[in-house]
């Protein structure tokens, strides 16, 4: 018996997921176990109503749980970002969810905008680290005569314009980027093993030629734990021109590892190339603590209710649920049952099918169950 929390979150999150749960637990009628869901209010409406986002008793009800099956989250009431960073970054934060685990696969019968590539050209995982860098939200904005504590942002100001921030600027802000020896190291770890059960290339992304002191010392962590995988064949490459290559050359690509925010930028990339924000699954992970699997599109508020949204990511999301709790066979079923529903054309509209959410949802399931 698993316990697994659910957060269906805002939008089309609580149908999703709903479909997500129809197929789990087929995968486990399927290859025998049970799962016990635990539901969480945690969203839009709940903080409409009370003005609580995160709060400390979701989080030690959070903590008895290994896994957490999430939708989505954000809502058109909600101005931008409190609900993101209220709720997501603070559950990725608060659980030290330090890999965000993206695989980018273009699965059987997916088209992608990509000319002459096909399933076996694109199939890479990228592992965003998620707990540090821009994402840390430590920042300031100072308007003009505004006194600041910070004589560090003070003195750069001086002597970068020779301006005096407290008189002379009309206005300035800033953010760090964090970057850390330990918090480099770790997800590093966690992307040379992953490669190393797969086809040993890892691919260091940063933009350490520009940002050369955080992400410098992200490239000499990075140098530093290869030496510990003679095996795995690495690289660099900048993130300007990683996105070339995803589009040009999608096969050279194994596993790539990067800091948070160009993780951030990429995957909407790598999504699209294995055929739509509809179908990108995400893992955040504590490999000791609570873990997260979510897809990484967003509550998409217009379709809410709908029975339109494609439930593909969220149930791929689910497959990389099943594989954090050691069910790798009932994984990889429910990927191949992604696949069987695509090649019968059981998918919504956006994949070009005439189905529903949950006649989409009920077919993988039931293709799980059949095997
Ligand atoms: C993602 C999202 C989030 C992020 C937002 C919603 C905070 O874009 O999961 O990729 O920036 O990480
Ligand atoms: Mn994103």
């Amino acid at each position: 018996m698993y316990k697994v929390a659910a957060i269906g979150g805002d939008g089309i999150g609580p149908e999703i997921v709903a479909e997500g749960k129809k197929v789990l637990e087929a995968a486990g009628e399927r290859y025998r176990f049970d799962i016990d869901w635990t539901d969480f209010d945690i969203g839009a409406d709940r903080y409409l109503a009370t003005k609580k986002l995160l709060t400390e008793d979701d989080l030690a009800e959070l903590k008895k749980f290994k896994a957490i099956y999430f939708g989505a989250i954000g809502d058109p009431r909600v101005p931008p970002g409190i609900l993101e960073k209220g709720i997501l970054l603070a559950l990725r934060f608060s659980f030290d969810q330090y890999v965000n685990l993206r695989p980018i696969r273009l699965l059987e019968g997916v088209e992608t905008p990509l000319a002459n590539k096909t399933p076996k050209d694109i199939d890479f995982v990228v592992v965003r680290e998620n707990t540090e860098d821009f994402y840390v939200g430590i920042g300031s904005r100072f308007k003009k005569h505004q006194k600041t504590e910070l004589a560090v942002v003070r003195d750069l100001y001086n002597v970068k314009f020779g301006l005096d921030i407290e008189t002379d600027a009309e206005e300035l802000a800033y953010q760090i980027g964090v970057v850390t020896r330990e918090g480099s190291r770790r997800v590093q770890t966690y992307a040379f093993d992953l490669a190393t059960k797969r086809r040993k290339k890892l691919t260091s992304v940063d933009k350490a030629n520009v940002l050369s002191d955080v992400y410098g010392l992200w490239r000499d962590v990075f140098t530093e734990t290869a030496k510990k995988y003679p095996e795995v064949v690495t690289d660099f490459n900048f993130v300007d021109a990683v996105t070339m290559w995803f589009v040009k050359n999608p096969e050279w690509f194994d596993v790539v590892v990067t800091p948070n925010m160009f993780g951030d930028i990429i995957t909407d990339l790598g999504a699209m190339i294995q055929g739509g924000l509809g179908l990108a699954p995400g893992g955040n992970i504590n490999p000791k603590g609570t873990s997260m699997f979510e897809p990484i599109h967003g509550s998409a508020p217009k379709y809410k209710g709908m029975d339109v949204a494609n439930p593909i990511a969220t149930v791929w999301a689910g497959s990389l649920l099943l594989d954090h709790l050691g069910e790798h066979a009932a994984a990889a079923a429910v990927v191949s049952a992604i696949e069987r529903s695509i090649k019968d054309g059981m998918v919504t509209k956006d994949l070009g099918g005439t189905v529903g959410t949950k006649k989409a949802g009920s077919y993988i399931a039931d293709c799980v169950r059949r095997g």
